[in-house]
């Protein structure tokens, strides 16, 4: 018997996949068909999968081909299959030609004529409009999102908006958008807006935004009181735009891991968080020139927060600010420290200190390290009391990290509610009601 394997997502199932399939079960006497999941195809840059894993194997059996199907979840892992499954042919699309000539020693390896004019992502495209984004601000953060953009299909960065004409002109020069000289412009060519603009004019942008009828990716922190991000939510609500706080952390796949693990009782009852960021920024920089709204904690608590609301909540009972000064006033290192019923936790930001830059979660049988940048998760370990006793877990964080979050962005607007629950209206809401006491109790504002 004659056993051949194939691989694919089979996302949005069409002719090109059937004729695949068709040609594969030719090759041989028995198919097996490894169909990825949505992680894995994560972890290789492919995002926006429209269709759950269950749908696509059930595409994929119906086709009535494939005599056995996989599940395809790590890379490496045809080369494990292959052997166990004992298989004669490889085969995929001539789109993958060379790429898998190592398995050539294994088994025998058969490209087949990919079909013309066809594909997944095509389909992706056609079947919605491309989100059409329009940036305000022009801060470096902006220009790291734009590449970060590109690696999403289904939305495109359209233009940007900054009052400063000239920076706008810039940056749109650099990545070759539109320059507008207005917002009413903007929002004539665009559906969504993504708001990277000093953190105080967030709440005006991102209210503007939504009374255009625009969908609103705003970074962190999103607002800084909290009846303005709970009026905010209430106004996307009522018109039905996705207002969405921007912390590139809480949306890429090894951070998501981690919370699952640090809540599975593999270190017990987690009763303390302890989130680290510092970062030595240039004396001249906004960040630490700002005198109403800069500093070390409106600009990086969020990131530190994130860890602590996400597993221990948002009720905590009281949070006290610890800072450290510089020569005009603005925090160069804040220590928040977090009172909960049966935990604690601290977020320390450093923007003139450096320190190492770590998380931990320590609970009643163990603990989490997620050495820096955590916010970039991409490995922890697992640590005992007994010092040999260590699991470690990896996960790839690719680019900037922010693709990850414009692609959930982009599948909400496009009507799945799947990954709210990564960074709740609640959760924001919770940031924003933090931020406003550390200004008022930091800077006197009321
Ligand atoms: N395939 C094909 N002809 C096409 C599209 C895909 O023969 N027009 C083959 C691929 O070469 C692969 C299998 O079908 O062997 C599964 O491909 P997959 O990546 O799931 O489909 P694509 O349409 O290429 O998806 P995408 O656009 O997301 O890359």
């Amino acid at each position: 018997m004659v056993k051949v394997i194939t691989y694919g997502t089979f996302d949005l199932f069409h002719e090109g996949h059937y004729r695949l399939l068709q040609r594969a079960k030719q090759l041989g006497d028995y198919l097996i068909v490894g169909v990825t999941t949505e992680e894995y195809d994560q972890t290789r840059g492919k995002l926006n999968v429209v269709d759950p894993l269950m749908t696509r194997i059930e595409n994929v059996k119906k086709t009535g081909f494939a005599d056995e199907v996989i599940i395809e979840e790590a890379a490496g892992q045809k080369f494990r299959d292959i052997q166990k499954y004992q298989i004669d042919i490889f085969t995929v699309g001539s789109d993958w030609v060379g790429c898998f000539d190592y398995l050539n020693e294994y088994c025998k390896v058969v490209y087949l004529e990919r079909t013309k004019n066809i594909s997944s992502t095509m389909l992706r495209e056609k079947n919605r409009h491309i989100q059409r984004l329009g940036v305000i601000g022009t801060g470096r953060i902006a220009g790291r999102m734009i590449p970060e953009i590109k690696c999403v299909s289904g939305i495109e960065a359209q233009g940007v908006y900054n009052p400063h004409i000239k920076s706008a002109q810039r940056f749109a020069e650099t990545w070759e958008i539109n320059c507008y000289k207005d917002l009413e412009t903007l929002y004539d060519e665009v559906d969504s807006v993504y708001i990277a603009s000093p953190h105080h004019t967030h709440y005006g942008y991102i209210k503007s935004a939504l009374a255009h009828g625009k969908h609103v990716l705003c970074e962190k922190p999103m607002v800084l009181e909290r009846t303005q991000a709970e009026e905010l939510f209430q106004i996307a609500k009522e018109r039905n735009l996705i207002l969405f706080e921007g912390i590139k952390t809480a949306y890429c796949p090894g951070f998501e891991r981690l919370l699952g693990i640090a809540c599975s009782g593999a270190i017990g009852s987690v009763k303390s968080v302890d989130a680290c960021f510092t970062k030595l920024e240039d004396a001249d920089q906004r960040e630490l020139t700002d005198l109403e709204y800069g500093g070390s904690f409106t600009e990086l608590g969020s990131y530190c927060m994130l860890p602590i609301i996400k597993l221990l909540g948002t009720g905590y009972e009281t949070v006290d600010f610890h800072t450290v000064k510089g020569g005009n006033g603005l925090d160069i290192l804040t220590k928040a420290q977090f009172q909960y019923e049966n935990a604690v936790a601290t977020a320390t930001c450093g923007l003139g200190v450096k320190s190492e830059g770590q998380l931990v979660i320590a609970g009643t049988k163990g603990y989490i390290l997620v050495s820096a940048p955590w916010w970039k998760t991409n490995y922890f370990e697992i640590r005992h009391e007994n010092p040999d006793e260590v699991e470690r877990f990896s996960d790839r964080f690719l680019g900037d990290g922010l693709r990850y979050e414009v692609g959930v962005f982009l599948s909400m607007i496009n009507g799945s509610r799947r990954d709210e629950f990564k960074l709740t209206r609640g959760d924001s809401i919770a940031l924003a009601g933090v931020m406003e006491k550390f200004l008022k109790e930091n800077r006197g504002k009321n």
